[in-house]
C-alpha cells in the first residue's frame, strides 16, 4: 500500500486543503504518515502571502534532496499557492520534485501521482480557475472536535499588497443548502466546533443571491442541532453589517469573537491598500459591535511599512491598535509580493525601519494582550477542554468561545467535554483557571 506524507505551510483554508488532499489519497487506498522517510509520495501545502512564507518552504524542500537521491521511486509533489503563482518556475528553483500542482486542480492528484509513477516524468499542472468546490470532495479531517468549513472560496477585494485574490482567484460562494449539507455531515461524526472559513466571509454570498447572506446563514446554521460552537474567519471591516452583528450577539452556538483585520491605521495607508474602509469607519465598526455585543472579544491582523508609511502613519496604527485594545493581535511586517500594485510603489520602506516599528508594535499589543488578559481573573467562562498541556500531564487546556486558552488542572478523562472554569491569574498568552 501506497503511503502519503503532507506538510502544510499556509492558513486555516490550506490546511482544509491539505485535509482534502488527504481524504482524496486516503479513498484512493494510500495510508497517511506522519514521517517523510517512511512516505511514498511526499507532499508540500504552500503558502505565497509572505516572502518568509516562501523560503521556510524552500528550506523544507531542500532538505528533502539526500532522501530523493537514495530513493528514486519517491515522488515529491509541491501544490498551493506558491504552486499556482510560479507554476513551472518552481521546476528549475526546485530540479528535485517531481510534480506542481495548484490551488484549482487538488481532486487530480491521484491521478497526477500516478501518471508520474507510471511514467517517470515531471508535471506541472494549473488551471486557472476552480471547476468544482471543495465540499465535492472526500476530506480526512485532523480532528473529531474541531473543524473548517469554507463558505467561499477566493477573493475580489485586491487589497494592493496582497497576493491571495492571484492565487486564489475569484470569489465563489456555497449555496447555503450545501454549507448546512456539510456541517451536518461534521456534526453527525462527531465535531463540536466547526470554523466557517473564507477570505471575507462578511461578503458570502453576493456571487449567488446579489447581497451578502453570512448574517442569515450564521441564524441557519446557529439552529443545527449538536452543534455548539460555530466560528468564523475572516471578517473585512468593509462588509460587516449590522445583520451580521445582530447575528453574532443573538446566536447561542456563534462565538462572541470577530477577527477583524485592520491592516493599518492612517487613512491615507489605508486608501493606498486599498481597503475601503479609513480610521473612522474602522473604530465606528468597532463601536457597533461593543454597543450590540458588550463582551465580544475583537482580534486583528495589522503590518507596518506598507510602502509610503512615514513615521506619522505608525504613529496613527500605534495609536488605533491603543483605542480599540484588541484581546490580540497578528502582527506583520509588509513583504512586497511581485505582481502586486503595492510591489511596484516607488516609496518602499527600508527594512531597518520596518523592523523597529514592528519591535514597537509587538511590545505596544503585548501589554495590551496583558492588561485584558488581567481585567478577566474572576470571571467564569465555559472552556472547550481540547488537549493535555504539553508541560505538565495532570492540566487541559481549552479555549473559551472568545478564543481565550485557558489552562486547568483537570485529567484526561475530561477531554472533549464543555467545561465551567474561573479564571485566577493571567499571564501574557494564557490564563489560568480552575475547574467549577
Ligand atoms: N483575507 C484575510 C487575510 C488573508 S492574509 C483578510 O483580508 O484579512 C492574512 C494576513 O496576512 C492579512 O490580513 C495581512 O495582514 C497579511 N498580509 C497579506 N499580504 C501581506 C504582505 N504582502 N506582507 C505582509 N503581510 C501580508
Ligand atoms: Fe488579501 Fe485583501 Fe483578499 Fe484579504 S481581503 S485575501 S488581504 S486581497
Ligand atoms: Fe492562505 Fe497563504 Fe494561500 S495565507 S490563501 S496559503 S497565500
Amino acid at each position: 500500500m501506497a503511503k502519503f506524507y503532507i506538510r502544510t505551510f499556509g492558513c486555516q483554508m490550506n490546511k482544509h486543503d491539505s485535509e482534502r488532499i488527504a481524504g482524496l489519497l486516503i479513498d484512493e487506498g494510500y495510508s497517511k504518515v506522519n514521517a517523510p522517510e517512511e512516505a511514498n509520495v511526499i507532499i508540500f501545502n504552500t503558502c505565497c502571502v509572505r516572502q518568509h512564507a516562501e523560503e521556510r518552504l524552500f528550506g523544507n524542500v531542500n532538505s528533502l534532496k539526500p532522501l530523493k537521491k537514495k530513493r528514486k521511486d519517491l515522488v515529491i509533489a509541491v501544490g498551493g499557492c506558491l504552486s499556482q503563482n510560479r507554476k513551472e518556475e518552481l521546476f528549475s528553483l526546485l530540479p528535485h520534485i517531481d510534480l506542481v500542482f495548484g490551488t484549482h486542480n487538488i481532486h487530480h492528484i491521484s491521478k497526477l501521482i500516478n501518471e508520474i509513477r507510471n511514467n517517470k516524468h515531471k508535471i506541472c499542472e494549473i488551471y486557472e480557475e476552480s471547476d468544482l468546490l471543495p465540499n465535492k470532495l472526500p476530506i480526512k479531517r485532523e480532528s473529531k472536535f474541531f473543524a473548517w468549513l469554507p463558505v467561499s472560496i477566493g477573493c475580489n477585494n485586491y487589497c494592493s499588497y496582497c497576493i491571495v485574490p492571484y492565487v486564489r482567484g475569484r470569489e465563489i460562494s456555497l449555496p447555503i443548502g450545501e454549507v448546512m449539507e456539510e456541517a451536518n455531515r461534521f456534526v453527525l461524526q462527531g465535531a463540536k466546533e466547526i470554523t466557517l472559513l473564507g477570505q471575507n466571509v462578511n461578503s458570502y454570498g453576493y456571487d449567488l443571491y446579489g447581497e451578502s447572506r453570512f448574517g442569515a446563514l450564521l441564524r441557519e446554521l446557529d439552529g443545527l442541532d449538536g452543534l455548539r460552537r460555530i466560528r468564523f474567519t475572516t471578517s473585512h471591516p468593509k462588509d460587516l453589517n449590522d445583520e451580521i452583528i445582530w447575528a453574532v450577539s443573538e446566536c447561542a452556538s456563534v462565538c462572541k469573537h470577530i477577527h477583524l483585520p485592520l491592516q493599518a491605521g492612517s487613512s491615507k495607508i489605508l486608501r493606498l491598500m486599498n481597503r475601503g474602509y479609513n480610521r473612522s469607519k474602522y473604530i465606528e465598526i468597532i463601536e457597533r459591535i461593543r454597543s450590540k455585543i458588550p463582551d465580544c472579544s475583537i482580534t486583528t491582523d495589522v503590518m507596518v511599512g506598507f510602502p509610503g508609511e512615514n513615521e506619522a502613519d505608525f504613529k496613527e496604527t500605534l495609536d488605533v491598535m491603543e483605542t480599540v485594545r484588541f484581546d490580540q493581535a497578528f502582527m506583520f511586517i509588509y513583504s512586497p509580493r511581485e505582481g502586486t500594485p503595492a510591489a511596484d510603489l516607488a516609496n518602499q520602506v527600508s527594512e531597518e525601519e520596518k523592523a523597529e516599528r514592528f519591535k514597537r508594535l509587538v511590545a505596544l499589543q503585548d501589554r495590551i494582550t496583558w492588561e485584558e488578559n488581567k481585567k478577566l481573573v474572576g470571571r467564569r467562562f465555559e472552556i472547550f477542554a481540547e488537549g493535555v498541556s504539553k508541560k505538565d500531564s495532570t492540566k487541559l487546556f481549552g479555549r473559551t468561545g472568545t478564543n481565550k486558552v485557558v489552562n486547568i488542572g483537570a485529567g484526561p478523562d475530561k477531554l472533549g467535554c464543555f467545561l465551567e472554569v474561573e479564571i485566577n491569574r493571567a499571564s501574557k498568552k494564557s490564563l489560568i483557571g480552575k475547574l467549577l
